[in-house]
């Protein structure tokens, strides 16, 4: 079985063929980020433009590096949501005409469920039940998972997502969109402790708010600011730094109260900002110290792709015996928990 997974929920175009026992045979992925980077954040429109432009060369592209041809498939997934509508509408489009045309499965994946299982294709998988930390540009949740389609959010976001608050507070920074992969480079060289930063709802339940923190940033930079209007390098870099350490405390605290709350066996590092490396080293640490067995992908598969999306598909196509349908499934709210398990 060969299922082709095409990504288009945001800012980039993911592309990937995956073919169980071998692994991701070919996989694309195309940034916007010069796009948007003038605009400071995702423009829909110009992203929808983009995945109209670049998804059906991919395609061919990807089926050539895999020595492949369309008839070759047996099912294409694609993003059905959360994301941008148009941006959702291009990559369903194509998945359902394309998997018209050829009498094939076409499967909307949850753009979610991709991020929390993306980890599976690494060698060595996690098995089911975990606890998940998903930690992306526009969520954050604990969630408790039993099984594939077996989710139960036990903590989340108040406000903020842990990835929203790494990108304002590197626009503050005056660092180039997208922040948060620019503001973990620039605290590499910062000291974390040189601004007291608060660790919101530290020890108090199990769900986070950013916001308090990204204020309390915002001010320290003003702060800095009033001193010297151009901050020095070292001021920028502490500032990062302080910033990036109180946002990992924040995510490593509840980590670990759900950890111990729930008594799961394994934990499971989800999301684009699960490419942080501060982050992995902290929850590293914290499953050595707690016997836990911390699982993350490499960071290519933290942040969008293509792949978790023909993963995810091709774990609920193998999962229940049912038709597939060539629709055009676009939901651009489309919470997790509405996720059934397969039968
Ligand atoms: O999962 P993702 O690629 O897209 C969404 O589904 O949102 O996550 C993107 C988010 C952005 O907010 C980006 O700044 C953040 O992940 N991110 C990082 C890092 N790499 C990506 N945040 C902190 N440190 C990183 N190394
Ligand atoms: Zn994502």
């Amino acid at each position: 079985m060969r299922i082709l997974g095409i990504e288009t929920s945001c800012d980039e175009t993911g592309v990937a063929v995956f073919e169980p026992g071998r692994g991701v045979l070919a996989e694309r992925l195309a940034s916007q980020i010069a796009i948007h980077a003038a605009f400071g954040g995702v423009v829909p429109e110009l992203a929808s433009r983009d995945h109209i432009a670049k998804l059906l060369p991919m395609v061919e592209e990807v089926l050539a590096a895999a020595n492949l041809e369309l008839g070759d498939l047996d099912a294409i997934a694609y993003t059905a949501g959360p994301g941008l509508i148009g941006a959702l509408m291009v990559g369903g489009s194509l998945a359902a005409s394309l998997a018209y045309g050829l009498g094939i499965a076409a499967i909307p994946v949850h753009h979610l469920e991709g991020h929390l299982l993306a980890c599976m294709l690494e060698k060595e998988a996690p098995e089911f039940p975990f606890l998940a930390l998903l930690v992306s540009g526009g969520h954050t949740q604990l969630i408790d998972v039993a099984a594939l389609g077996r989710y139960r959010i036990i903590g989340e976001t108040l406000d903020d997502a842990a990835g929203e608050a790494f990108d304002k507070v590197a626009r503050l920074l005056a660092l180039p969109y997208p922040g948060g992969p620019e503001l973990a480079r620039l605290a590499e060289s910062g000291d974390p402790e040189r601004f007291a930063l608060p660790r919101p709802l530290k020890n108090q339940g199990l769900d986070f708010s950013f916001s308090g923190l990204k204020t309390a940033a915002r001010l320290a930079i003003g702060a800095a600011r009033a001193q010297s209007a151009d901050l020095d390098a070292t001021t920028r870099a502490d500032l990062a730094a302080s910033f990036q350490a109180a946002a990992v405390d924040t995510l490593a605290g509840k980590c670990r109260q759900a950890l111990e709350a729930t008594g799961l066996p394994r934990l499971v590092i989800a999301g684009g900002v699960g490419a942080n490396r501060l982050l992995r080293a902290r929850l590293e640490a914290l499953g050595r110290q707690l016997g836990v067995r911390v699982y993350y992908p490499r960071p290519a598969l933290c942040t969008d792709n293509g792949a978790m999306i023909a993963y995810a598909g091709y774990c609920r196509h193998t999962a229940a015996a049912r038709d597939w349908p060539p629709r055009i499934v676009a939901r651009p709210r489309w919470p997790l928990a509405e996720l059934a398990p397969p039968n």
